[in-house]
């Protein structure tokens, strides 16, 4: 295998020629989360070391990963079925060996193996570093399975291989696991403690993004403001950290400083938010630096206090209100995005309609809804009965979707008759003649091409709109 290591760049990139004869082909797919996306990338990467092309195409491949998500039971179902898709494929290439990634690895364990006779190699989140041995153990014909949890891999060491990359936008990880144990939510079980990335590995994977032409990052974890470096470690001990660390400790609001200074031109994302660990600091940090995106998604869950307290949710609908009348008075032309539950245990109708108006307050941008799906061993499991009927969940999911449409809708139209900032990610679905980009508050445009191109940051009249779809003309390059 030929590697060619780029030592030019910032970070070390790792291209794999493609035609040698030793190499094999890696099929890899995700479902879930952006860090499951952005994880599959480093996973890439780790096997591209070991002579491993990535594939598009299932046919051809030699390796076949699928990188999975425990949140909802359908999540896990559908999985399931690709794995059938998987053994159908095998029937034509004995040699295929399939492995098991992520949340749904990390929940279920070997159990996969007996449950799946298809799966050689089950790797929980944290062992990707460990695929070189798990491989090389499929190949001589054995089982393979590491889902040990970690107290300190951030993969900040390794440079992702960008897939299926528009060449524009990419996620940046900054942290991993998640401590606040919602009573509702499988992730602090499949993706463990949670610990934070060394700034510096994150500042120059940005550098290298810019120079290789990205113009857009998303930074990942799945509670951002709770992000702190002291020099390694999981964020529980912080509290045993010497005088030293505490007093060059980086928080998220430091860390989004730096980055917005590092990259100036470069836009800047991130996601996600907990109510809780918002901080006033890091909606100022927003509000200084022109290059952070005036968006934030901030899941609230339920409208209902008594509920929010059930999920252990350590913010009252009060205190949320009070987050979004601050963020909405510092950034008054700010985007905001929910995730909502509806038929928790125990929610009545007094509760969903606590839901409907906390929306009706908020008049949020963006929704994404669901229906509550047990998962076992979380607290909610195991603690409450899940009692709200099955079309009762369905029937307020729908209500809180058509006034989030309604919603939509509205916020959309906002944007008309306005010159915005966009920046182009590629052709528009519908049509070739057409460019698709984002405004900072992350609603789509779709122009006319002219002569700009992917990657460009121009100036976009909007002119008309569907509900998600802003439609409008470029007038120029933008200056910033
Ligand atoms: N902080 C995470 C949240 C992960 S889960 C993030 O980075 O997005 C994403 C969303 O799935 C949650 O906000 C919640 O609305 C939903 N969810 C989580 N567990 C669920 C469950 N058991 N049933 C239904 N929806 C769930
Ligand atoms: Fe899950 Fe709550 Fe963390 S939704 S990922 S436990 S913030």
């Amino acid at each position: 295998m030929e590697k060619i290591i780029d030592e030019t760049l910032q970070g070390t990139a790792v291209h794999v020629a493609k035609k040698e004869t030793n190499t094999r082909n890696l099929y890899i797919e995700s479902y879930g989360c952006q860090m499951n996306f952005s994880d599959s990338e480093i996973v890439a990467s780790i096997l591209a070391k070991e002579g491993f092309n990535t594939t598009q195409h299932l046919e051809e491949a030699d390796l076949v990963l699928v990188n999975t998500c425990s949140i909802r039971e359908k999540a896990e179902l559908t999985v399931r079925k690709r794995l059938e898709k998987f053994n159908a494929v095998k029937q034509n290439r004995p040699h295929m060996k399939v492995g098991v990634l992520g949340c749904m690895a990390e929940r279920l364990k070997s159990k996969l193996l007996e449950e799946e006779k298809i799966v050689d190699m089950v790797v929980g989140p944290d062992a990707y570093k460990d695929l070189p041995n798990l491989v090389q153990e499929i190949d001589e014909g054995k089982n393979a399975v590491n889902v040990i949890l970690s107290k300190e891999e951030t993969y900040g060491d390794v440079a992702p291989v960008r897939l299926n990359s528009n060449g524009v936008t990419a996620f940046v990880s900054i942290t991993r696991g998640c401590d606040n144990m919602c009573t509702f939510c499988v992730v602090p079980f499949t993706r463990g403690r949670e610990r934070s990335r060394d700034p510096q590995s994150i500042i120059e994977e940005v550098n290298d993004l810019w120079t290789k032409g990205y113009r857009e990052i998303t930074l990942l974890g799945q509670n951002v403001d709770s992000y702190l470096w002291y020099g390694g470690g999981l964020k529980k001990d912080y509290t045993k950290a010497s005088d030293m660390q505490k007093a060059t400790a980086v928080n998220f609001a430091n860390l989004l400083e730096q980055v917005a200074l590092a990259q100036p031109k470069m836009r800047i994302r991130f996601s996600t938010s907990n109510p809780q660990d918002m901080t006033l600091d890091v909606i100022h940090t927003m509000a200084k630096y022109t290059n952070i995106c005036n968006y934030v998604h901030l899941p609230v869950q339920s409208g209902s206090n008594r509920i929010l307290k059930e999920m252990n949710r350590l913010h009252t609908r009060e205190e949320y209100f009070e987050l979004i009348d601050n963020i909405k008075r510092i950034i008054p032309d700010i985007a905001i995005s929910q995730d909502m539950i509806t038929g928790f245990p125990t929610e009545t109708e007094e509760d969903h309609q606590d839901t409907l108006s906390l929306m009706t307050y908020v008049k949020y941008d963006y929704g994404f809804m669901f229906a509550y799906s047990e998962r076992p061993g979380t607290m909610a499991a195991r603690k409450l009965e899940d009692d709200v009927p099955q079309e009762t969940k369905k029937r307020r999911l729908s209500e809180i979707i058509a006034l989030q449409r309604q919603h939509c809708q509205e916020k959309t139209e906002q944007h008309l008759g306005q010159v915005q900032e966009v920046l182009i990610e590629g052709l528009s679905k519908k049509s070739d003649a057409h460019f698709m980009g984002r405004n900072s508050q992350n609603t789509v445009a779709v122009f006319p091409k002219e002569d700009y191109k992917v990657g460009d940051f121009v100036m976009v009249r909007m002119d008309s709109c569907t509900s998600a779809t802003l439609i409008g003309e470029a007038v120029g390059y933008s200056e910033n």
